[in-house]
């Protein structure tokens, strides 16, 4: 330790890194730094990129009343929800969602259900959840990072789970009309908490009308408060459909949708080898968080032929009591496995964010002793684990969003990674130095072992620089 002190005091930044590009190794330079949480898809064409940041701006900025925002929302801009750790990511914010299941189940389309507006452009238009309604729940909001890539899985990927899941559990793939394209083929929902929708555009076009108010050329029809249109007639002032092309022709609903999709999946580090994902396997959460899938054909090569890891199959379960009771296309107890990736920088689980406000580790245990239906099993072998192996489990889902060399885990590589690195007693100098310790991908210094061959090198090092985002 001592003596790794002084090299570390000796070398200090600037010197590592002359040391580092002097080693001249072109083939280890160019193992490619997993982009952070918000970044674009590596490998974007420059048109594309362009699109990326215009997304990323408008899916920023609120709406005024003018662009038709309301008359009743949930929020005048996207990442009003979607922004943490960064834009695009998710937040602690829930919707409310209504309706009515006795004698038998309506989502209350009639009075304005099943989402709540709960905010109005003025106080005659508020909406409020209606006395028929006999089930009120939450909704909370998850990440759209590489929202792009999982529209990308191919279909028989997840027919394929569906017609041989793995032992005791049986994926249903909710097959549902994207919005785009009403008159084509169905596709499989992919996204949302009951797979509501199968495309990116979809779930822009929707949470534009239904979340901020802004009619569009998919869904041109305002919400009205409670389904009341003579009050709607008294408070939207905006023509319909409110979205429209920008100078560059793109509507709103389109610069969204390019914003999720080029962006870049969660990174997860350690990329591989954790034991706690070994765990995982092996007590049953993979036979419905599928670890990985190579992406199908896709309109741009950065989202074709990739593999990515979700941790997730994209299917509905029968989650038992952990359902939320609310029916139609998708059962009363059916929810869609959500992807854990990005989950370590989450800060409430499940449909209705109730797994929350204790450490990572509580809530993950909590968000498990909740998997009934068809996770029981899974429960029941976590809960027979020593509590060694399910620290390691926690720590491996605790790899997924973290960036590399990012100690902290809070989305940056800043002067305190720094710091840490350099003082975990991991580092160990020029590679093949003789006495260097030796890491394995569940020690903390792993986070730093970034070409993966057992050690903190000066090689790794070398990317540490590479990957620093400053304070
Ligand atoms: C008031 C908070 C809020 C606002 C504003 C909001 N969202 Fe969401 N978003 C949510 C919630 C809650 C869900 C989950 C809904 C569900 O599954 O029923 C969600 C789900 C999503 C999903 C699905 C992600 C997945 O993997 O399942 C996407 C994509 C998305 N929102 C995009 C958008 C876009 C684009 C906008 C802006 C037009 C937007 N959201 C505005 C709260 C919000
Ligand atoms: C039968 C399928 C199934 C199995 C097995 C399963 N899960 Fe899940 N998991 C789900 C579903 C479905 C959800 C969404 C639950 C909801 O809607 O609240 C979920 C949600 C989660 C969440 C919350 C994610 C979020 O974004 O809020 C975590 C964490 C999680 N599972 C971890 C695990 C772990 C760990 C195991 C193994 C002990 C496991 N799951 C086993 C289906 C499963």
């Amino acid at each position: 330790m001592a003596m790794l002190r002084v090299t570390n005091r000796r070398l200090g930044r600037a010197g590592a890194l002359a040391l580092a590009l002097a080693l001249g190794d072109a083939a280890w330079a160019q193992i490619p730094i997993q982009p952070r949480m918000g970044e674009p898809l590596p490998g974007l064409t420059p048109a594309e990129l362009l699109r990326f940041q215009a997304g990323k701006a408008v899916f920023n900025t609120p709406l005024a009343a003018a662009d038709g925002l309301g008359p009743i929302f949930n929020d005048k801009s996207c990442a009003g929800c979607h922004g943490s750790p960064t834009v695009g990511g998710s937040s602690t914010r829930t919707v409310t969602m209504f309706a009515k299941t006795a004698p038998a189940f309506d989502d209350l389309l009639y009075l304005g259900g099943p989402l709540l507006q709960s905010q109005s452009l003025s106080e005659v238009c508020k909406e409020v959840v209606p006395v028929e309604a006999d089930l009120v729940f939450l909704r909370a909001t998850p990440i759209c990072f590489g929202a792009g890539l999982v529209e990308a899985i191919d279909e028989q990927d997840l027919f394929y789970l569906e017609q041989f899941p793995p032992p005791g559990v049986s994926g249903v793939a909710r097959m549902v009309q994207a919005v785009e394209n009403p008159l084509g083929p169905p596709l499989v929902g992919k996204y949302g908490w009951k797979a509501d929708q199968p495309t990116v555009m979809s779930w822009s076009a929707g949470p534009s009308r239904n979340e901020l108010g802004l009619t569009n050329r998919f869904l041109s029809t305002e919400n009205a408060p409670n389904g009341n249109v003579s009050l709607l007639a008294l408070c939207d002032t905006v023509a319909d459909p409110e979205d429209g092309p920008d100078a560059f022709g793109f509507d709103r609903i389109d610069r969204f949708a390019d914003f999720m999709r080029f962006l870049a999946p969660p990174p997860q580090t350690p990329k591989s080898g954790m034991t706690g994902e070994a765990i995982f396997n092996s007590v049953g959460c993979a036979s419905c968080h599928v670890s990985s899938f190579t992406t199908g054909a896709a309109a741009s090569p950065a989202l074709s032929g990739q593999a990515i890891k979700p941790y997730g199959d994209y299917l509905l379960h029968d989650m038992g009591s952990l359902g939320d009771n609310f029916g139609g296309a998708a059962l009363a107890h059916e929810m869609m496995t959500r992807a854990l990736w990005g989950m370590s920088q989450r800060e409430a689980f499940l449909h209705d964010g109730r797994a929350t406000g204790g450490t990572f580790a509580q809530d993950v245990h909590t968000a498990i002793q909740q998997h009934d239906g068809e996770a029981v099993g899974a429960r029941v072998s976590y809960n027979a684990l020593t509590p060694a192996d399910k620290s390691l489990l926690v720590a491996f889902l605790a790899s997924l969003g973290r960036a590399e060399f990012d100690y902290e885990n809070d989305n940056d590589v800043d002067e305190f990674d720094w710091f840490f690195l350099q003082y975990t007693g991991w580092f160990g100098g020029p590679a093949g130095a003789p006495g260097a310790p030796a890491l394995t991908p569940d020690q903390d210094g792993a986070v730093a072992d970034i070409d993966q061959d057992g050690d903190f090198d000066l090689r790794d090092w070398g990317h540490l620089q590479r990957a620093f985002t400053g304070q």
